[in-house]
């Protein structure tokens, strides 16, 4: 067993002194609930087209009942007293209409029929109203109303009177998930459809087949199920290590649990989009029927991430199993669109395929982009029969497409602006401001991904219509979606860490319209948010809701520490060893402390801690550290920056470690080497799991000079001199680490501050070595 390297802080119950302003009080019996007062401005997310305040306010109590009027408004209903239930720990009863105080739920034919998803809640000292033309909006207006009450915690709540009248910016408001990667159960997916639908979000794009894994039951093609669903992990985590046999990670949807998501979906409004993707990302399939590659090889399904090569051939057998699979998917999705893929499909195979060049020449095809354009039109005539509409990736415009597809811009807004351009549909989901396993913050706390930040912000702030389209193409953005890919997202934890809050930005951006979009204004809503994400077990990041902390040495033992909250919060702190309060002193400049120093600070809306207090201790030891997080990659090798998780245990928590595939190194620049005997290193190690496809001369390693390779310590940067070496071992120590003590030269005058850099010399394929941390040891 690995030692756990770092805790990472995910879902950490907050404990009432961190919540509740009362803290610290017992509380005193009280016969009849205390009033709680929704904020004056209502915190709502997303927030509505319009609000206007009225006088006076209403009170929701045990007493309050539900009045609806026919069955649409009674499952709204239904809808609302669950929402309630899970935030009040009170369940509002349906009564007759003449009930009263109470909250009337009614489908109204005197409003615009036009307007879908539209709702007018009216909130009154006497009453509430909440009227819609059709269900959906009558359900978002129950949203509404529910955000309105969970604004206030308690049973009892006043809230203030208004009139909202909201329909949403955009008819596609999605979210992605990939489930061939990593699976989830369907009790996830459900908690993830609860969630979806109370940010008035209404596509779930579920991608279910990957070169990793095929996860929806097809019975007409069992290899499907028997092999394609299963894939050895790479490296240690392929193993057993009670048994020493393999471990395959395997895991499909029924076609049983397939039809309960999609009525789970239904209703609460949200349209489930499969993904087939082809005519790449199909290895999982080809490792099945080997008959339907390109070469007629029996890969393995992958344990690999990254761009692979294997391609669907175009022979009419593959066709007639696409056919099946698709009948298959049609019959069990009602959604109007179905997602074929069509990314990332390198073309080398179809380049070495005789078979493949055979069927080119007799359709007359001039090359292979204009084959995938012919595979693509193929597919959309097939379900365009089945009264179906297809949606791809971007890459499905390259050699043309017919004009009834419908595009998902993901390679940046280009695609969606080019398809928009040609008359096509788009829905707008660019990778740099709504990939979710991008990770939000620079916290060394953040689980594996991809870190090349998509902050709260950087969802917030995208703008799906594009400036240079028409007015006419504009009409053509239908909407926008953020994706979860799950390569380094193994745990559902991970997974809702992802997704949370960056969800709720992204639900503003769908829904709000764009002049009433305002992220400081948003910031001050979410804290709201935050408490309904725990009432539904949402296990939200924390890391954007820490502080986090650096120190710079001054002469002697002076310090200069700097906070910072990557949201923006208030922050408070103290130096004495205590959780900081409401009323410790609020953090405005950075710090001068002698070392050592404890600071504890917290990020603060008003007086509530949005997270528990981070702890920094700082001493001069501390400051002759870092660990690979606070080090720099070499420059010129920035390329696909990763944060990576160690193969083992195969269960449980494993260390996790930054590093760049392409050419790994890592780089403390500025350190001081004045009076340093020596570099103490710690490495891990990694199964090198990575197809780089046409990227791959980019990978760069330093030849081994010894059998296993050797620690290099650079001064200068990654290109200056090594000043020390040492061999590697074969593999790495029991807990998966090895810890080298590299002496350094004595430089006498002069040693001083520079770049120090450290590189592993020997191919990274198999494994890889990965810094963990290194530490100058004082002569
Ligand atoms: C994608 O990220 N390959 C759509």
């Amino acid at each position: 067993m690995k030692p756990i390297r770092r805790t990472w802080r995910l879902a950490l119950t907050l404990s009432c002194c961190t919540l509740l302003a009362a803290c610290g009080r017992e509380p005193e019996p009280a016969p009849v609930p205390p009033v709680a007062e929704a904020t004056a401005r209502p915190a709502l997310i997303p927030a509505p087209a319009s609000l206007q305040s009225r006088e006076g306010s209403f009170r929701f109590d045990r007493g309050t009942h539900l009045v609806a009027d026919g069955e649409a408004a009674r499952r709204v209903a239904v809808s609302f007293a669950g929402l309630v239930a899970t935030t009040h720990g009170v369940t509002p009863a349906l009564a007759g209409a003449d009930a009263a105080p109470a909250i009337t739920f009614a489908i109204d034919a005197s409003l615009p029929a036009d307007a879908p998803e539209a709702y007018v809640l009216e909130v009154a000292p006497q009453g509430v109203r909440v009227a819609a033309a059709d269900e959906r909006g009558l359900f978002y207006g129950a949203v509404t109303l529910w955000q309105l009450l969970s604004s206030a915690q308690g049973e009892a709540v006043r809230i203030p009177a208004l009139r909202i009248e909201d329909a949403p910016r955009f008819g596609w408001r999605g979210l992605m998930l990939d489930s061939a990667r990593h699976f989830q159960s369907v009790e996830q997916i459900k908690q993830l459809l609860d969630a979806m639908a109370w940010h008035k979000l209404n596509v779930f794009h579920w991608h279910l087949t990957d070169d990793q894994g095929w996860r929806i039951e097809i019975p007409q093609y069992p290899k499907l199920m028997d092999v394609a669903a299963c894939r050895i992990p790479a490296g240690e985590a392929g193993t057993d290590p009670v048994s020493g046999q393999t471990r395959p990670y395997c895991g499909y949807y029924t076609q049983d649990q397939i039809r309960d998501i999609v009525a789970y979906a239904a209703q609460r409004h949200i349209t489930v989009v499969p993904e087939f993707d082809m005519p790449g990302h199909v290895q999982a399939v080809v490792a099945a029927y080997p008959e339907y590659g390109s070469l007629g090889d029996t890969p393995a399904v992958s344990n690999e991430w990254g761009v692979h090569q294997y391609l669907f051939n175009v022979d009419e057998p593959t066709f007639a199993f696409i056919e099946d699979v698709l009948d298959e998917i049609v019959e069990l999705f009602p959604a109007p669109y179905i997602h074929i893929g069509g990314d990332e499909a390198v073309k080398d195979q179809w380049e070495q395929s005789e078979r493949v060049q055979a069927r080119m020449a007799e359709l007359g095809i001039a090359d292979e982009t204009a084959l995938q354009s012919w595979f693509v039109k193929r597919l959309e005539t097939y379900l365009e029969g089945k009264d179906r509409r297809l949606l791809g990736w971007d890459e499905i415009l390259d050699g043309g497409l017919p004009p009834q597809a419908t595009v998902m811009s993901w390679r940046g807004t280009e695609g969606g602006i080019a398809a928009a351009r040609a008359g096509h549909d788009v829905v707008m989901t660019p990778a740099e401001s709504l990939y979710l396993d991008y990770l939000q913050t620079g916290s060394p706390n953040e689980p594996p991904g991809r870190p090349a930040q998509v902050t709260l912000q950087t969802v917030y702030d995208f703008e799906p219509v594009p400036a240079v389209l028409t007015p006419a193409q504009r009409n053509h953005i239908l909407g926008v979606q953020a994706n979860l890919w799950t390569e380094h997202l193994r745990t559902w934890p991970r997974m809702q860490h992802a997704l949370f809050p960056r969800v709720a930005a992204l639900a503003e951006s769908a829904w709000s319209p764009a002049g009433r979009k305002d992220y400081a204004d948003f910031l001050t809503r979410l804290p709201a948010q935050l408490a309904r994400y725990r009432a539904f077990g949402i296990a939200y990041a924390q890391t954007p809701f820490e502080v986090l902390a650096d120190v710079e040495a001054g002469d002697g033992d002076a310090s200069t520490v700097t906070l910072e909250n990557p949201l923006g919060y208030a922050i408070r702190y103290t130096t004495d060893g205590s959780d900081p309060d409401a009323d410790s002193p609020l953090y405005e400049a950075p710090l001068q402390a002698p070392l050592p120093v404890e600071v504890r600070a917290a990020a603060f809306a008003g007086t509530t801690a949005l997270a528990p207090a981070s702890r920094h201790a700082f001493d001069a030891a501390r400051l002759r550290v870092r660990t690979d997080e606070q080090m720099a990659t070499c420059p010129d090798t920035g390329r696909l920056l990763l944060r990576l998780e160690d193969d083992g245990p195969p269960d449980g928590e494993r260390a996790i470690f930054n590093v760049t595939i392409f050419r790994p190194c890592w780089l403390w620049a500025g350190a001081e080497l004045d009076g340093i005997a020596s570099a103490k290193v710690r490495l891990g190690r990694l199964p090198y799991y990575f197809q780089l496809a046409h990227d791959e001369p980019a990978r760069r390693f330093e030849p081994a000079q010894s059998p296993h390779g050797e620690l290099l310590l650079r001064t200068g940067g990654c290109e200056g001199e090594p000043v020390a070496s040492l061999p590697l071992p074969e593999a790495p120590g029991a807990d998966g680490f090895i810890e080298l003590d590299l002496p350094l030269p004595d430089a006498g005058a002069d040693a001083g501050r520079t770049d120090l850099c450290l590189i592993a010399t020997g191919d990274t394929r198999p494994t890889m070595w990965v810094l963990d941390r290194v530490e100058l040891v004082p002569r």
